[in-house]
This record gives C-alpha cells, structure tokens and sequence, in this order.
C-alpha cells in the first residue's frame, strides 16, 4: 500500500519508522511519504495560511499549496477509476465521520491512500470541494474532540489501517480476537505466574476445558461491552439488539 501525508510538519512521521509498521515499511508492504505542504509555496515566508473571510478567530490554510501538492500526488488519477486502485484523500477533521475498525479494515484494500493534515481553523473549503472532482474525498474524524492538527489523527489512522494489511502482523489470529473485531470489546487477558501479588488467575483458565474457556470469554466480552460501551450493542443486529436486552 502507498501512503503520502501532506503536512507542515513532516518529522511527525519519523516515528513510523519503528516497530511493526516500520518493518512493514523496510519489507515493501508499506510505503509512506510525508510531504511539506511549504513546498509548494511561492514567497519567500512559504505562507500556508490567511485570515478568515468573513471574519472570526484564527487562520485558514490557502487553497494553493494544497492544490500544488494534491495535483502532483493524483497525478493522472480521474474520478472514472472506481476500483481499490484509485487514490482515496482523506482529511483528518473533528467534522468528519468517525473513523471506526470497520473503516480500517475497508482502507485497509486500498492500494493509494493520501492524507492531508490541515492545522489552524482549517482548510480553505475549495481545497475539498476541487480535490473531490478529482478523487474520492473523505473528512474523517478520530472522536469527539479536538486535536491542534490532523497529525496525531493520520498517525493513529495509518497505525489501524496498517496492521490490517497482509503480512504486517506476524499472527494474523492475533487480530480476529481483539476488541472491535466482533464489534465487542475485548476480554481480559492473563499470562503466569498463575498468582500475583495476592490476586488469582480466573481457575477457569487453568482448566485446560476449552470449550469451558470460550464460553467464559464470550460472557466477559458481553458484560464489559453492556458495562463501558452499551452503545456498541445497541442494535445494529436484531442478535445485539437481544444481547443488549440481555
Ligand atoms: N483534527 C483536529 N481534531 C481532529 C479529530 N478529532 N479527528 C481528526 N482530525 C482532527
């Protein structure tokens, strides 16, 4: 997969260099550039940003540079080509649709993906509106609240959708039985000593009775996402709508 992030702050993605994405990264699975939105200003300040018409706080990003820098990442994408093959843009915005495991696992098919991380009040509205008659565009959120730019957002974003790809995480088990996967939260895990500090490994676990074993974590999967996350039950399946009930 191809990940370019436009940013003014580019050393943000440095960090991708380590750990399991960074591997990713030196095996070909992953290949992510960040690009300084700076670039493709013109004067001598390498100005991204201008006061608000109409009025109000803060500072909008100029639609140019992002134009320049969107236009040479898209090269000759056109809006015709449908498939997973296509660009995908995705700004990072607390008004955007809230980025989900599902959303991941949906990106995580994707074969280009480009970021661009607006900072201040925002972009200029026409950056989107153009880039839009050209690609695929998203605005997408990472929860209600909000960050100074979209980077932390995009580092997230690229974290979740990352692990996804094929290859990346080394036991892909390991990623059918993690909180979100089945749309539950996790249940708790336990490793030894089979007593710690006082406190007791459930006896269950010990049994070696697996079928015993599945069904008390599907009971603890339930009871935690009833008690942190009630609204994940709440009936997107008549199943949860009675798990929910339950
Ligand atoms: N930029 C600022 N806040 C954000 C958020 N919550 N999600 C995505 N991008 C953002």
């Amino acid at each position: 997969m191809r990940i370019d992030v436009v940013t003014i702050f580019p050393e943000f993605f440095d960090v991708l260099d380590i750990s399991l994405l960074g591997k990713a990264r030196q095996s070909g699975l992953l290949d992510v550039s960040a690009h300084n939105l700076r670039e493709y200003t013109h004067d001598r300040h390498r100005t991204v940003d201008d006061t608000p018409y109409g009025g109000g706080a803060g500072m909008v990003m100029k639609p140019e540079p992002w134009g320049e820098a969107i236009d040479e990442l898209l090269g000759d994408a056109t809006p015709e080509r449908a498939d997973a093959s296509a660009p995908l843009v995705i700004f990072p915005s607390p008004a955007g649709e809230v980025f989900t495991q599902k959303m991941a696992r949906e990106l995580a098919h994707r074969e280009h993906l480009i970021f661009g991380c607006g900072r201040y009040e925002g972009i200029d509205q026409r950056v989107f509106d153009h880039v839009a008659t050209r690609a695929e565009v998203r605005l997408v959120s990472i929860g209600d609240y909000v960050l100074n730019g979209g980077e932390v957002a995009v580092m997230a974003m690229i974290e979740a959708i990352g692990r996804l790809i094929p290859g990346v995480v080394g036991n892909p088990e390991s990623l059918v039985e993690e909180s979100h996967e089945d749309g539950l939260l996790e249940y708790p895990s336990y490793t030894k000593p089979a007593e710690w500090r006082g406190l007791e490994v459930p006896p269950i676990l010990l049994s070696g009775n697996h079928k015993a074993i599945d069904a008390w974590r599907r009971e603890q999967q339930l009871e935690r996402t009833r008690r942190v996350r009630p609204d994940l039950l709440r009936a997107e399946t008549p199943e949860k709508a009675e798990t929910a009930e339950a």
